[in-house]
């Protein structure tokens, strides 16, 4: 959209006035967005005064501002950092409280796994504005659980759990996450009309109808208890072939005598007991005969069970409300640390959470990349040349030792001292 601006192709003056009036529109549209929370760690120390750590165990991992070793802006990606491995992280954030009913719902953040995450939560969870903080744990009871979250080659998904009557109700549509080292936004979107999206990147990763979605309320349609299967229905797709006759020699014993054995001359009736003959496996055994199987002629499919309504669903128009929202918290384990949360947004309006994402997320994501990149390169040929030094001492030692002399050689080389 902006780039429509002076880039704009020339002779295309209506369409500059309709662009104008779009950013005019969506200008305005900022204007009246309620943005209950925004967080990007711009001020230095300054989010120690609005992020409380937990102190409900004395073994929680801490977290740093930092914005990794590579990064598109050394200030604008500074975000919280996970900085020990193999710990429990439990801190969160305040604001003032509000209730999203009627209205839309959009949470969105970043998340950089640049330690190649192994296992470890990448979500936050939002809470109540009666969270105790200082409290805060596994324990500690949620709205919504939104997020990433990876562990070894199984769990690479994004989480989207919603509280409904103090249950937690976790979405049944599998949604992938990234799972390389660079950061990435995610979005959750709950409407008033009960539908959600997932977005990564600011694009689709899923979306529908939270009561299809998840299992807050009982099925609308059951089985009518009244009605019972008619006896005459047969429902059996295959039956015993009638005109398959079992052979007469297949009945044969499985286990039988053999006969080839002989009573030991030792054998003591008093002690053994009557000696006879041991058994073995039948060769001729066949096991249980059974008629081969046809289709049933008869057959009529599945009994169409005849559906009633529910008389314990009810519908529920406000399963996506909530009361009282005021926390943001990131309650996870991880095992190999260095993970970075930034861009914290929940406002009510996805055009501005998008546009937000774009301008934060949007712009350091490719300079993020290029420093990457430049590093494993930069990194590569230090390599190089450390191997190429090291050869090139090596070259010159051996050389060194036909011809110079031993005064000589021990004067210039650290190498050869060393090896005294
Ligand atoms: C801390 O939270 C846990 C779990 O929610 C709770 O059982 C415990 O009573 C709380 N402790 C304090 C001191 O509030």
């Amino acid at each position: 959209m902006m780039a429509a601006g002076p880039g704009a192709p020339r002779g295309g003056g209506p369409v500059s006035v309709v662009l104008w009036l779009g950013i005019l529109g969506a200008v305005l549209g900022t204007a009246q967005a309620a943005v209950y929370f925004r967080e990007q760690f711009l001020d230095g120390g300054g989010w120690r005064k609005r992020w409380v750590s937990s102190e409900s165990r004395p073994d929680l991992g801490t977290f740093q501002l930092s914005a990794g070793k590579f990064y598109g802006d050394p200030v604008r990606d500074r975000g919280l950092q996970t900085s020990e491995n193999s710990k429990f992280y439990a801190i969160s954030s305040r604001f003032k409280p509000f209730s999203n009913k009627g209205k839309t719902l959009v949470i969105q953040y970043t998340v950089k796994h640049e330690q190649k995450i192994d296992c470890g939560g990448g979500y936050v969870k939002i809470f109540s504005s009666d969270l105790d903080q200082k409290n805060l744990s596994g324990a500690s009871p949620y709205y919504i659980m939104f997020g990433p979250d990876i562990c070894g080659s199984e769990t690479k998904k994004v989480h989207v759990i919603l509280n409904y009557k103090n249950k937690l109700h976790p979405i049944k549509k599998p949604i992938r996450c990234k799972v390389d080292g660079y950061t990435h936004l995610y979005t959750l979107i709950i409407r008033p009309d009960q539908t959600y999206e997932v977005k990564i990147d600011n694009e689709v990763a899923a979306l529908g109808n939270l009561e299809d979605d998840l299992d807050f309320l009982p099925p609308r349609k059951i089985n009518d208890p009244a009605v019972k299967k008619p006896s005459d229905w047969d429902d059996r797709a295959h039956i015993d072939d009638p005109n398959d006759i079992k052979p007469e020699d297949w009945d044969e014993p499985e286990y039988i005598m053999d006969t080839s054995d002989e009573k030991p001359e030792d054998w003591d009736h008093a002690v053994h007991g009557e000696w006879s003959y041991p058994m073995v496996k039948n060769p001729l055994y066949k096991g249980v005969w059974k008629p081969r199987q046809i289709d049933n002629p008869n057959y009529r499919g599945v009994w169409p069970h005849p559906q009633i309504d529910n008389p314990h669903y009810s519908p529920d128009y406000n399963i996506y409300s909530y009361e009282n929202i005021g926390a943001i918290g990131l309650d996870i384990w991880q095992v190999r640390a260095g993970t970075i949360f930034d861009n914290f947004l929940i406002t009510d309006d996805e055009d501005y959470a998008e546009d937000f994402g774009d301008e934060t997320w949007g712009e350091t994501k490719d300079p993020e990349k290029e420093m990457n990149i430049r590093q494993a390169e930069e990194e590569q040929q230090r390599e190089r040349v450390a191997e190429e030094e090291y050869f090139e001492q090596w070259l010159k030692k051996k050389q060194g030792g036909k011809r110079e002399s031993q005064k000589d050689r021990t004067k210039k080389s650290p190498i050869g001292k060393e090896e005294l």
